[in-house]
């Protein structure tokens, strides 16, 4: 293992790799980033196009899958829903600046970014992040903290933006962010992550492979994602009546639409 590393750094070095784990490059003023901190993280590494623009679904569930092992249909599950979000119509590809457009996918209460009401929902916002990571209380995130930070950014939008609103589908992908940092970040057996690894990747939009992350072993599949989100929609239903008990996505990705 140690010998291939070092086979591979020395290929790297002689010619450096413009996309990939050992690749990372901030945005640049031409280039476009979305609300979504693991869409710029794989922008940023080259995974997705560098500009952030005009990305098909056969590059969307490549780059899931080259990078965090995710399924390719549910992939091109997530990408069906980012296409929604291109305001032009009948469109096959989406940018990721598309992704902020408010209340098609994205929304209030976000972990990281400001609600559109006070400013760029698409850029991480530290005050916000803050809240967030006060509910990750030990060294290990799991899947409780994750939710009771979602519930508190829940009732801290609702309390001070007078234009607060989660859609249905808005609060499923909520729970679906909650999960999919937990999850892909760390272990989707255990449901724990650690926390120096989801902090970094937020704060920075750069894969924590330093800190010693690395590319999920197993295929990530739907039911990783919908199980956990259901645990945690458990978790939830007990401390909010915000967090509708809809199960909007579960089952649909096998339609393919
Ligand atoms: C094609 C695939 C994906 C699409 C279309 C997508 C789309 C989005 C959108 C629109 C948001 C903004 C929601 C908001 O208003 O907060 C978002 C947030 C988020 N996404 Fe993604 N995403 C994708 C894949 C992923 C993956 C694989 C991860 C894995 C970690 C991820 C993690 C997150 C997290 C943690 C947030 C919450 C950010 C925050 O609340 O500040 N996303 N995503
Ligand atoms: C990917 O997910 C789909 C839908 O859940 C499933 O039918 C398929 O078997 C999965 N692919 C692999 C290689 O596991
Ligand atoms: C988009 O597709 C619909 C249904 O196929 C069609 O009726 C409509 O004309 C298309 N719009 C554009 C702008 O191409
Ligand atoms: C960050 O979010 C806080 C809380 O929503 C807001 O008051 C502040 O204006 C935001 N900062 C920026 C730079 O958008
Ligand atoms: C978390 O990662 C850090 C590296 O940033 C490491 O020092 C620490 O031991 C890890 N903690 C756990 C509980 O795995
Ligand atoms: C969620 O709660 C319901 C009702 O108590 C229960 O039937 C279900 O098994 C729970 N699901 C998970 C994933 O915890
Ligand atoms: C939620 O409340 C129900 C009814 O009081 C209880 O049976 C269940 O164990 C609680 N769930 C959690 C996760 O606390």
């Amino acid at each position: 293992m140690k010998i291939h590393t070092q086979t591979f750094l020395a290929v790297v070095a002689a010619s450096p790799a413009i996309a990939g784990f050992d690749s990372w490059t901030p945005p640049g003023p031409y280039d476009v980033r979305a609300p979504c901190p693991m869409l710029n993280t794989l922008a940023n590494h080259g995974f997705l196009p560098h500009d952030g623009k005009d990305i098909d679904k056969e590059t969307t569930e490549t780059a899931l899958f080259e990078a965090l092992n995710i399924n390719k249909t549910l992939g091109g599950f997530l990408f069906d829903f980012a296409i929604t979000t291109n305001p032009k119509p009948n469109s096959t590809t989406f940018s990721l600046n598309d992704l902020g457009n408010h209340n098609v996918l994205e929304h209030d209460a976000s972990l990281s970014r400001s609600d559109a009401f006070y400013g760029s929902a698409l850029t991480f916002n530290q005050t916000v992040f803050d809240e967030t990571q006060s509910y990750w209380t030990n060294e290990v995130i799991n899947i409780e903290m994750a939710a009771h930070a979602r519930v508190a950014r829940i009732k801290t939008s609702q309390a001070t933006n007078p234009t607060y609103s989660l859609s249905n589908l808005g609060s499923e992908f909520s729970f679906g962010e909650s999960v999919a940092y937990v999850v892909l970040l760390g272990d989707k057996v255990s449901g724990t992550a650690n926390r120096s690894w989801v902090q970094f990747f937020f704060e920075h939009e750069r894969l924590p492979l330093h800190l010693g992350w690395h590319k999920p072993d197993s295929l990530f599949q739907e039911e990783d994602l919908f199980g956990w989100m259901d645990v945690m929609r458990n978790i939830t239903q007990n401390e909010t009546d915000a967090a509708p008990a809809v199960r909007l996505l579960r089952g649909r990705s096998h339609f393919g639409w």
